[in-house]
């Protein structure tokens, strides 16, 4: 049978589905991430919650003590968007848990002890304009408005129109100290992306901390012409610096304990069998607790990268996306976790979460849910319902132990 958190959940299943890569597709301030907003908007409308949109584009849910402003506010919440092919429970499970943990603790008081915001976060994977966490980073000036305003994603369109799209005014985009200046805590929940839970046989962990990480676009420019008159010692042919680039990234991480290389996104200009490509681009992703690991690993792909254009008679360009260094949550605040949740184990993680970006602003920690097959990032990843409702009914004691 499923649960109330499973049947919320059940509830954004048609909602960006990708017949094509198999998962969802819901990428950033586009239209299945907003059909998914305003759902969570009329899910805590009909709550008799306070919603509002901030002006970095980040959803607010307000439950007020009796005539009480705002401040010392517990906060809870996560995003909607999806990387592309992703899963469903990437995001959504913590902004259903969200809601359920909001139902359980109304079920035992009209009026909360503090303030209790459900919060969504906008374009978290950066699946489409590239630089993940987009609101939690430009809430906390983690990322400039200029740069915001300059972004772009594949099919040419500007953050400024898409923000637009999504009753956001790119003109106000940007700090906004004050807001977070009387923030008591902020509680993440998250499916877990790995097999910490499985092994351990539990369903339900805390967070302790996130890898430093970052993504870099490199733009390998060469010489477009024909694939059938061009001479092979004629060519400079951007595909080939390209595939030496993908292993420069395997290569370079292999050789550090503990760190992680990925290549997962390419693209040839302009793109036809018959064709040299005039330029050729690639995404990576690399991750290494110690940030200054991730950084010789940059230049050592860097070098390696720009060696084989050289020897293709190409140029090439690297440009970093974004970068996070490495997030302990507070300990603090971890203790009080512990204390609420005695059961859970303490479990670190290599994913990236707006839960990281806040923690350089407020007391942040995080809840994981078991994932049995320990895979993210992919149509496979997912909880049972039972964990599923576990998680919200752990959210709920943490959040109510955070307001006392
Ligand atoms: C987000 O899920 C990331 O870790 O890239
Ligand atoms: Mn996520
Ligand atoms: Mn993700
Ligand atoms: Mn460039």
């Amino acid at each position: 049978m499923s649960t109330p958190t499973a049947d919320l959940l059940a509830e954004l299943a048609d909602i960006g589905r990708d017949p094509v890569r198999g998962g969802y597709t819901r990428p950033g301030l586009g239209e299945a991430e907003l059909e998914l907003r305003a759902w969570f908007m009329e899910q805590a409308a009909r709550r008799g919650l306070e919603v509002e949109l901030d002006r970095n584009g980040i959803v607010w849910a307000w439950w007020l003590p009796e005539g009480s402003d705002r401040s010392g506010a517990v906060i809870t919440g996560s995003h909607l968007d999806s990387v592309p092919g992703g899963g469903a429970y990437d995001g959504p499970l913590g902004v259903v848990s969200a809601l359920r943990a909001f139902d359980l603790l109304r079920e035992g008081a009209e009026f909360p002890t503090r303030p209790l915001a459900l919060v969504v976060f906008p374009e978290e994977e950066g699946s489409r304009f590239g630089v993940p966490c987009l609101g939690s980073r430009l809430v906390t000036g983690a990322l400039t408005p200029e740069r915001a305003r300059s972004l772009t994603d594949a099919d040419g369109a500007t953050f400024p129109e898409a923000a637009r799209t999504a009753g956001i005014d790119p003109d106000t985009i940007g700090p906004d100290p004050e807001r977070f200046a009387d923030i008591h805590a902020f509680v993440e929940l998250h499916v877990e992306q790995g097999r910490g839970l499985e092994d351990l046989g539990q369903p339900v962990a805390i967070g302790r901390s996130i890898l430093a990480h970052g993504r870099w676009h490199v733009e390998i420019h060469g010489r477009g012409d024909h694939a059938g008159t061009t001479r092979m010692q004629d060519r400079h042919d951007p595909m080939v610096a390209l595939a030496d680039a993908i292993l420069a990234v395997r290569e370079a991480a292999e050789q550090v304990d503990e760190a992680r290389g990925t290549v997962g996104r390419l693209r040839a200009i302009p793109g036809g069998t018959n064709v040299i490509a005039s330029r050729a681009d690639l995404w990576f992703d690399l991750r290494h607790r110690d940030e200054s690991v991730v950084r010789e690993l940059l230049a050592r792909i860097t070098e390696r990268i720009r060696a084989a254009g050289e020897r293709e008679g190409c140029t090439v360009e690297v440009h970093e996306e974004s970068f996070s260094g490495e997030v302990r949550f507070d300990p603090q605040l971890r203790t009080r976790l512990e204390a609420a949740l005695p059961d859970a184990p303490v479990l670190d993680t290599g994913a990236g979460h707006d839960a990281g970006v806040l923690a350089s602003v407020i007391p942040t920690g995080m809840l994981y849910v078991r994932n049995p097959s320990g895979t993210s990032h992919a149509p496979d990843e997912g909880a049972s319902d039972d964990d599923a409702e576990a998680g919200s009914v752990a959210l709920a004691t943490a959040l109510e132990a955070l307001m006392r």
